[in-house]
């Protein structure tokens, strides 16, 4: 029995070494501990051995030999075709660039700049301001005082603390006045709230440009200068104005500066209220009691001030027929602008 087990073992060893794929261990396996194999085989043979105890334990420790050498062959088989998948597996190269689809920027962005750009030139800073103001600067020190119906135009988001989304960028008005003093030339754009029900020419929420140039004999005709410079410079052609009166409680004089609607080239559409004209630009000449509440001398100084309806400009700009796409983040609509 005993030189029957050495004689199987070498066996085993010679076979195990060139057992090299899990099929091939499979089949040693099988061949050596399975129902019929060599190790059952030994089992027999006991019957006909006289120390059956000395026999059965070298059986014993021959069949768990062979269980261990077979696991561990497969473990490192497993372990080769894994180092093997790694080695050959793509190396990643970082410096390679993905398809990179690149953004584009808001047409209210883009006009925006372009409005900055030509008031810059004409030495006006940009300002920046808040979205939730109170109402304070939103209404009071714009000449509307609590309960004027002029607020009534203006359907305001009140939060709970008192605050508001300012309505109008107006709101800024009082800060800047405070903040530079007079001889002032600035303008803010920003994002403004009411409570509209939308349709293609009316949202939510829309950006105006305000202006306000403050200075010794400060007139309409300047005001009138600047306002045709600014668009004749922003649509780079010819565009129809009309100036009409206006009524704003923090101007006064005031207007509605209108220009011909460029969807519809004047005919009327539904961007135009079917009017063939659309309020761009209100302005006026700043009210007393507007100058006087950011401090500014009203003996010495006039100005006027304007609000430019940015997101309208857009529209005109780049023929948006639908106000409502703006805020859609529709890419199809929005991305077919300048890219960045
Ligand atoms: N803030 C006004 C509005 O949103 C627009 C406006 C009118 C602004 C006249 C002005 C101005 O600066 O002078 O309805």
């Amino acid at each position: 029995m005993k030189e029957k087990i050495e004689a199987l073992k070498l066996r085993f060893e010679e076979e195990l070494k060139t057992a090299a794929t899990e099929e091939a261990i499979e089949a040693l396996r099988i061949a050596f501990l399975g129902k019929k194999g060599a190790v059952a085989e030994l089992m027999t043979g006991l019957r006909d051995v006289a120390d059956k105890r000395e026999a059965g334990q070298l059986i014993n420790e021959f069949k768990t030999a062979v269980e261990t050498e077979l696991s561990a062959a497969a473990a490192a088989l497993k372990e080769a075709a894994l180092k093997a998948e790694i080695r050959s597996a793509k190396k990643l190269n970082p410096s390679l660039l993905a398809k990179r689809e690149f953004g584009s920027y808001h047409p209210i962005t883009l006009a925006t700049r372009e409005v900055e750009e030509v008031f810059a030139g004409m030495g006006f800073t940009v300002e920046d301001y808040a979205e939730v103001v109170d109402d304070y600067e939103c209404f009071e020190a714009l000449n509307i005082p609590k309960h004027h119906p002029a607020r009534d135009m203006q359907d305001t988001y009140y939060l709970e603390n008192g605050q508001l989304l300012k309505t109008q960028t107006s709101a800024a008005q009082n800060a800047i006045m405070k903040k530079y003093g007079a001889p002032l030339r600035a303008i803010f754009p920003g994002r403004c709230f009411r409570n509209e029900s939308t349709d293609a020419c009316h949202e939510n929420t829309f950006f105006q440009m305000e202006g306000m140039m403050i200075d010794e004999n400060i007139s309409i005709s300047n005001l009138i200068y600047f306002m045709k410079t600014m668009l004749s410079e922003v649509f780079k052609r010819d565009i129809k104005v009309r100036l009409r009166p206006g009524f704003f409680p923090f101007v006064e004089p005031g207007f509605e500066l209108d220009i011909n609607c460029l969807i519809c080239g004047g005919v009327g559409c539904p961007s135009c209220k079917n009017s063939g004209w659309l309020e761009l630009c209100p302005c006026g000449m700043i009210h007393p009691n507007v100058l006087k509440a950011g401090g500014i001398d009203t003996e010495k100084y006039t100005g006027f001030a304007f609000g430019l309806g940015l997101t309208r400009l857009a529209m005109m700009k780049y023929g948006v027929k639908d106000i409502r796409d703006f805020n859609s983040g529709n890419l199809k609509s929005l991305s077919q602008f300048e890219s960045l």
